[in-house]
């Protein structure tokens, strides 16, 4: 896969960071609590995060799941911070609810990575040790608009003739940022490109494979055989419509438009086999490698000065089709 030149930048800190900034005698423990360990982007995202920080002896990382309950990642907050960590990484299960989490890394002098689900910036600038790491949500759906409208260049895919774009779109978890920012966009961009649009449905399917495979095959049998393009707010759910396609007998060539976000494993195979038109890449592999450097900048307490780091880091996104699908497969 090709580095864009900030993950090398990246990269090289990384790097810098566990030969000589972290002091022989000085283990550091870096925390870590995700929202879901199931959820394909976020465990893609670990195991990135795991390689970025592994091979350094000084490093001690220990990752919590707080499956789903806000409740429960306060709790491992609070015992990763008596546990002595000394940088704490938080992927919000509420983002709306970071409060007790900053309450109790500010009393005790830890400083909190928040990755992938953005609390407001009001919540962020509550106190200077609080960093977020991620990508601009709507970057992502003017892509994958952008995507949408390529594909719609070849108007044999309006299968009905009607010069509308009959669409569906299946959303991720009601509140996520990402989710209502990519939902707005990716359609605004396909008017603002010229063409006209006719939602059938907006299906929430929580990120979840399952949950678009199972929505979508309802569809499909209510015989709404009229859908001319599906776009997911996530290649996870781009890839349940492909599941309920197969499962429906559907001829190939009778599918509507599909199109994800993310880049998954699973994603780019599908955009490789041209089952998906395309996705729009999450560069997990660079908010990993951020991540990794911060935290270990900020569990040393090395160079630069609190006030001169970014609270925000953000990773562009990329477009994928099968044009440039290789520079994406390893
Ligand atoms: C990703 C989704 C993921 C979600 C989790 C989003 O940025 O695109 O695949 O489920 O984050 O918070």
């Amino acid at each position: 896969m090709k580095k864009t030149a900030a993950a090398m930048a990246l990269a090289v800190v990384l790097a810098g960071c566990r030969a000589k900034d972290v002091p022989e005698e000085k283990r550091l423990k870096i925390g870590v609590s995700v929202y879901d360990s199931y959820d394909t982007f976020i465990s893609e995202l670990m195991s990135d995060f795991n390689a970025a920080v592994a091979g350094s002896e000084n490093i001690s990382l220990e990752i919590n799941n707080a499956a789903k309950s806000q409740q429960t990642q306060n709790k491992q907050t609070e015992a990763m911070i008596t546990g002595g960590c000394d940088v704490i990484c938080i992927n919000l299960v509420d983002r709306t609810s970071p409060r007790k989490i900053i309450d109790l890394a500010q009393k005790n002098n830890v400083p909190v990575i928040f990755f992938n689900r953005e609390l407001v910036e009001e919540d962020l600038m509550q106190w200077e040790e609080l960093y977020y790491i991620g990508a601009d949500a709507e970057q992502s759906g003017v892509m994958q608009g952008e995507l949408a409208a390529e594909a719609f260049q070849d108007m044999s895919l309006d299968k009905n003739g009607d010069g509308i774009i009959q669409y569906v779109i299946l959303e991720g978890e009601v509140n996520h940022q990402d989710a209502i920012v990519r939902t707005e966009k990716c359609v605004d961009t396909l008017i603002e490109k010229g063409y006209q649009v006719d939602k059938i449905a907006s299906i929430t399917a929580n990120w979840s494979r399952s949950q678009a495979q199972s929505r979508i095959s309802v569809l499909i049998e209510s015989n709404q055989s009229e859908i001319e393009l599906i776009m997911g707010n996530n290649d996870d759910m781009a890839l349940g419509a492909i599941d309920a396609y197969k499962a429906s007998g559907t001829d190939r060539a009778d599918w509507p438009v599909i199109v994800g976000i993310d880049g998954t494993a699973d994603g780019l195979k599908a955009v490789a086999d041209g089952e998906m038109y395309g996705t729009v890449f999450n560069d997990q592999k660079g908010q990993a490698q951020a991540m990794a450097a911060l935290a270990v900048e900020l569990a040393s307490q090395k160079n630069t000065s609190k006030s001169e780091r970014e609270k925000y880091i953000r990773l562009p996104y990329r477009k994928v089709t099968k044009d440039n699908i290789r520079d994406y497969l390893d």
